[in-house]
């Protein structure tokens, strides 16, 4: 097939774009750069052993721009990872997040629709589940009532594409919730890759491992968990590329609306991760015990059943070859893109 990939210069986009073609699909990128670097996409053609991946340096906002990428090319699915992401700053500029990922997916559906391009998955997350009704998550599990911006974002925009599936049948929309996405392309050329200081667990590791950071900050030991510290779902962003694969193959046979969780179902806490970083790489991590971030939950890990069951996917790698990739990734790339 060939796909449209919003958002491809991105972490996971970019990690999905070298499944995509090892399953024998192709794909343009259409991605403003808000959040990512072109370099990306020159290694993401390396190592697929292409010259490049056809690119649009464009927002998804700017309906001439996708105009233009649709009369250029025949689409047979989107997968549509393009949006801002920070929770903490879509409480600070809550504006900013509804209008870049609400309008812009409004824009792209829009445009789909009128190519007669009905076939897309969509970036969810597991923030949708709110403080989650039970555990393991299941994708029968309430949503929840998601407590900023980013998470209200993803949680509308799954009823819009609902919605937009339920009034015309020739839609075929797959929801993917993924849960906690950490590790890197094993070759270590491209991987995750954050402005400024980490907000998640895993990139904060690995740059107080490679020396930028002093120490990592737990955020609570308080948390009613073996340890006392946070538990969550963590996948490896390779396990999480190659769900994508297989959602395509669902949209391949018409499968109307699915909704899966992409997590491994194992739950691990912030020191159970902490010392398999530490164990798997032989490198210190020092950190300190903080107070509880806000808007933190103690557990969240899913029930990966149903992606097995309806698209034959399952997570093959665990909490080890997650801390290898991550590492490596870091260390040979201790600025990131930036060189
Ligand atoms: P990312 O920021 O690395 O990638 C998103 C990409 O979208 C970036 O390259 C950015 O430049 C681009 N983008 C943003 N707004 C755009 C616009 N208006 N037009 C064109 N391009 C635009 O993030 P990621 O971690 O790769 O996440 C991909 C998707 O998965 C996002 O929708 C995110 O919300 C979702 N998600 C991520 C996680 C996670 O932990 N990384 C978890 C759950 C869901
Ligand atoms: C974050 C997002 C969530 C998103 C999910 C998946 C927040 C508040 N939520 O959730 O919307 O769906 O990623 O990408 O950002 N931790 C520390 N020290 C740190 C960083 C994190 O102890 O420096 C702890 C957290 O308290 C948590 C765990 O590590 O217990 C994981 O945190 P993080 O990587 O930010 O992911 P989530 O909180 O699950």
């Amino acid at each position: 097939m060939k796909i449209l990939v919003t958002g491809g210069a991105g972490f996971i986009g970019s990690h999905t774009l070298i499944e995509l073609y090892k399953a024998g699909h192709s794909a343009v990128v259409v991605d403003n750069l808000y959040n990512s670097n072109p370099e990306a996409l020159r290694r993401v053609a390396e190592i697929i052993g292409i010259e490049s991946i056809p690119f649009y340096q464009t927002d998804i906002r700017d309906r001439a721009g996708l105009e233009k990428v649709f009369a250029e090319h025949q689409f047979d699915a989107c997968i549509h990872f393009a949006g801002l992401k920070a929770v903490g700053e879509s409480v600070e500029k809550p504006l900013e997040y509804y209008e870049n990922n609400m309008n812009g997916t409004f824009v792209l559906l829009d445009v789909m629709r009128k190519h007669g391009c009905k076939n897309i998955i969509f970036s969810s997350s597991a923030t949708v589940y709110g403080d989650p009704a039970q555990i393991p998550i299941t994708e029968a599990c309430p949503k929840g009532h998601c407590t900023n911006p980013y998470g209200q974002t993803k949680s509308m925009l799954e009823e819009v594409l609902m919605d937009v599936q339920k009034a015309d049948n020739e839609w075929n929309v797959v929801l993917l919730r993924y849960f906690n996405p950490i590790g890197a392309h094993e070759s270590g050329r491209i991987g995750e890759d954050p402005n400024g200081i980490p907000n998640n667990l895993m990139p904060y590791i690995t740059q107080v491992a490679v020396g930028k950071r002093k120490e990592l900050g737990v955020f609570g030991n308080d948390y009613p968990t073996h340890d006392g510290t946070g538990v969550r779902d963590y996948i490896h962003v390779v396990d999480l590329a190659t769900a994508h694969v297989c959602a395509l193959k669902a949209i391949e046979k018409k499968c109307g609306i699915g909704i899966y969780n992409v997590g491994t179902g194992h739950g691990y806490s912030v020191l159970d991760v902490v010392n398999a970083f530490i164990k798997v790489n032989g490198v210190d991590v020092p950190y300190s015990i903080k107070p509880r971030r806000a808007g933190d939950i103690a557990t969240c890990y899913c029930d990966p059943a149903k992606a097995k069951a309806e698209l034959g996917w399952e997570a093959q790698f665990g909490i080890e070859e997650m801390c290898r990739d991550s590492w490596n990734w870091q260390r040979k790339n201790p600025n990131g893109y930036r060189g």
